[in-house]
C-alpha cells in the first residue's frame, strides 16, 4: 500500500497587541517564542516594534543595532514589499527566528498610508514563509499603538493574544482596545486567542480584580496561566536571554513553560 503523504502542518500566526504600552507584550512574545522552541516546534519572532524590545531579548545593544542599521529590517522589507524569507536571522537557539526591527519602523505607517491594499502588506510579505510550511509558529511583536502598522500586524494574524498588566491603569482602556478589534471584522478575521494577566503580584489584589472585570465580557477567553510580577525577568532581559535561560526555574520562566503548553493545546 502506498504510503500515506504526511500533511504539512499549517503554520500559525499570532501577534501580541494592546496599544497600552508596559503590558508585557514583548516579554511574553520573546518568552512563550522560546518556551514553543523548546517544545520543539520551529518558531520565527518578527519584531514589530521600533523600540527593538523583541530583539533585545535575544540579541545585545551593539548587535541589535548592527541588524537595526543594515538593509534587512522589517521596514525595507514592508516598505519593498519583499518576502520576509530573506529577512530572518538565526537567534542562539534551535528552532527560534527572528525578523529584526529598526528605529525607521516610526515612518511605516506615512509608508503604507500611500500604498494598495495597504492592510495586507504584511500579511504579503509573510505569505511565502507560510506557504513554505518553515514554521509552526510566527509571533509577532506589535506596538502600543493602533494605527495603519497595527492594523496590518492584525491583518496578518490568525490569532491574537492582549496582554494586560494587573494594575488599575492596565484595565483603563482594555474596552476600547476590543471595540478597536470587533471593528476589524470587515478587514480581518482574526480571533482573539486570549487575555494574558501578567505582572502580578501577590500583595495587591488587581489579579482578582481583573478576573472579575474580564469575566463580566462572556465574549473575552482568559488564559488559565498568568504571570507573576519576578525580578528575574528584568535582570534576563538585561543579558539579552530568556528568563529560563536566565535562571531555569524562576517563577516566571515556568508560568510561560505552562502558556506555551496550553496555547499548544
Ligand atoms: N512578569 C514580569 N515581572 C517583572 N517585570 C516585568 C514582567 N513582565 C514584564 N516586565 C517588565 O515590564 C516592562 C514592560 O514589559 P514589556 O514586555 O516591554 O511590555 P510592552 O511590550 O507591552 O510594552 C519591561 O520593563 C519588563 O521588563
Ligand atoms: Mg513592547
Amino acid at each position: 500500500m502506498p504510503e500515506k503523504k504526511k500533511k504539512k502542518a499549517k503554520t500559525q500566526t499570532i501577534c501580541f497587541t494592546n496599544n497600552k504600552g508596559g503590558s508585557g507584550k514583548s516579554t511574553a512574545c520573546a518568552n512563550l517564542g522560546y518556551e514553543l522552541s523548546v517544545a520543539g516546534k520551529r518558531v520565527l519572532l518578527v519584531d514589530g516594534d521600533m523600540q527593538l524590545n523583541l530583539s533585545l531579548s535575544f540579541f545585545d545593544e551593539d548587535r541589535v543595532l548592527e541588524m537595526a542599521e543594515s538593509e534587512r529590517t522589517l521596514y525595507r522589507a514592508v516598505r519593498n514589499k519583499e518576502d520576509l524569507s530573506g529577512y530572518i536571522v538565526r537567534t542562539p537557539y534551535e528552532g527560534l527566528d527572528l525578523v529584526p526591527s529598526t528605529t525607521l519602523m516610526s515612518q511605516v505607517d506615512y509608508e503604507l498610508f500611500s500604498m494598495l491594499r495597504r492592510e495586507y502588506v504584511l500579511k504579503q510579505c509573510l505569505q511565502g514563509v507560510k506557504d513554505s510550511g518553515a514554521y509552526d509558529y510566527i509571533l509577532i511583536d506589535a506596538p502600543p499603538t493602533l494605527g495603519i502598522w497595527v492594523i496590518n500586524i492584525l491583518c496578518a494574524a490568525d490569532a491574537a493574544v492582549v496582554p494586560i498588566e494587573a494594575s488599575p491603569w492596565g484595565f483603563f482602556g482594555l474596552a476600547n482596545m476590543f471595540d478597536f478589534l470587533n471593528g476589524l471584522k470587515e478587514l480581518t478575521d482574526i480571533s482573539i486567542l486570549g487575555v494574558l494577566i501578567t505582572k502580578v503580584d501577590e500583595r495587591k489584589n488587581y489579579y482578582r480584580q481583573a478576573r472579575e472585570i474580564l469575566g463580566q465580557y462572556q465574549s473575552i477567553r482568559v488564559f488559565d496561566s498568568f504571570i507573576h510580577v519576578d525580578s528575574a525577568i528584568e535582570w534576563a532581559q538585561d543579558a539579552s536571554v530568556p528568563v529560563a535561560v536566565y535562571k531555569k526555574n524562576t517563577r516566571s520562566a515556568l508560568e510561560y513553560k505552562k502558556l506555551a503548553n496550553e496555547l499548544m493545546r
